[in-house]
């Protein structure tokens, strides 16, 4: 078998943020036997390595002396069946979005409110991707993760990856230990949509439909994200830049004192989480063009590259969001995007 390492490559085409850094080396791979070989390279063994997926949750802010490897394993299978639920496997270099759409035309239920979220599957349990009321974990059976110390593969059910709202234990403390290679989602035969989300209902009746399929919730869906979120291959941006930040309630209700339409969601007892979004477009940012770089007009979490913008210019962009919402709401924003 035959790897083609690449030295001194620019990621530019993949990262979905447009930013054009160099690595040292670069390789894609396409089957399980390639990435070990990768792994067990002279180069693998000397530089530090860095794995990506659809690069779309990433700001490189400078040149990268690293391996970077590039998952692009592919297929999905149906592992097995009851007469309610269908376990379906997708190896980590599937595209996220097709993905989905293959699991509905397989009438496999559930992942329809995630429709057109940017990236890989192999990606999608490192932060637990949500969006319309679901996340990942409420359909993730386990996952298949390859130990980079003994290049053996671990399984991880729902429980060892510790999820949480955009976390997960490959966030912490397994950071950089894992490859995800393979994930495997338990889905119904049944369905049974959640259109909780205001937003999804709203598109649902424009669209005149009160029974809706996963189909049609899932075209819902990406409705809404195509008007309110921009396409990463027309503008480079990495979703949203920011978490929704969860705070004491005390807290809470001094901001909604002196903001009284303040977007907020009760966590529980003592915590509420806030909008990002809002408390950025409310202190002025929305649609903030710097250059070749902003604020995303139609949505305030979002940080853009109009194209030619460097990551440290965004990083820079971002620093100065985080103080002026700490300034005006006494709230320290967190970073969702992983800075390199
Ligand atoms: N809002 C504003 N101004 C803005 C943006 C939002 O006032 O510029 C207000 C909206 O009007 C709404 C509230 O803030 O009342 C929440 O906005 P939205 O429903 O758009 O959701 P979000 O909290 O901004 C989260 C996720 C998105 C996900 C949506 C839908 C995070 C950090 N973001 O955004 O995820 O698509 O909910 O579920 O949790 C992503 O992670 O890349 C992403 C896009």
């Amino acid at each position: 078998m035959k790897i083609d390492i690449q030295s001194n490559y620019s990621l530019q085409p993949y990262n979905t943020f447009g930013i054009d850094v160099k690595c040292s080396y670069f390789v894609s791979v396409e089957s399980f036997e390639e990435l070990i070989e990768v792994l067990k390279s002279e180069i693998a063994k000397t530089k530090k390595l860095l794995i990506l997926g659809g690069g779309s949750n990433l700001l490189l802010t400078q040149n990268i002396d690293a391996l970077v490897i590039k998952m692009n394993l592919k297929g999905v299978v149906i592992e097995k069946e009851t007469e309610e639920n269908v376990w379906v496997s997708a190896f980590a270099g599937e595209n996220w979005h097709e993905f989905v759409l293959k699991t509905l035309e397989m009438n496999c239920y559930g992942l329809e409110n995630l429709s057109l979220i940017p990236g890989c599957v192999g990606a999608s349990p490192m932060q637990n991707i949500g969006a319309y009321g679901v996340e990942i974990k409420d359909y993730f059976d386990h996952l298949e993760a390859l130990n980079l110390e003994t290049l053996a593969i671990e399984i991880f059910d729902n429980t060892s990856c510790e999820f949480g709202y955009r976390e997960s234990v490959f966030k912490r403390k397994y950071k950089g230990k894992y490859i995800i290679t393979k994930v495997v989602f338990k889905l119904n035969k049944n369905y049974q949509t959640n259109t909780s989300y205001g937003a999804i209902e709203q598109e649902l009746s424009k669209m005149g439909i009160n029974a809706p399929t996963p189909k049609n919730v899932s075209d819902a869906v990406i409705s809404i994200r195509k008007s309110k979120l921009p396409d990463p291959k027309e503008i480079g941006n990495s979703g949203s830049f920011f978490k929704n930040p969860v705070v004491s309630v005390e807290l809470y209700q001094k901001i909604k004192n002196q903001f009284p339409e303040v977007v907020a969601y009760e966590v529980d007892d003592a915590h509420y989480k806030l909008a990002a979004g809002w408390l950025i477009d409310n202190a002025g940012w929305k649609g903030k063009t710097i250059g070749n770089y902003g604020v995303h007009k139609l949505q305030a979490l979002v940080l853009v590259n109009y194209g030619g913008a460097t990551g440290k210019e965004i990083y820079n962009l971002s620093e100065a969001i985080i103080l002026s919402i700490q300034e005006k709401y006494g709230v320290t924003l967190e970073r969702e995007v992983n800075i390199l």
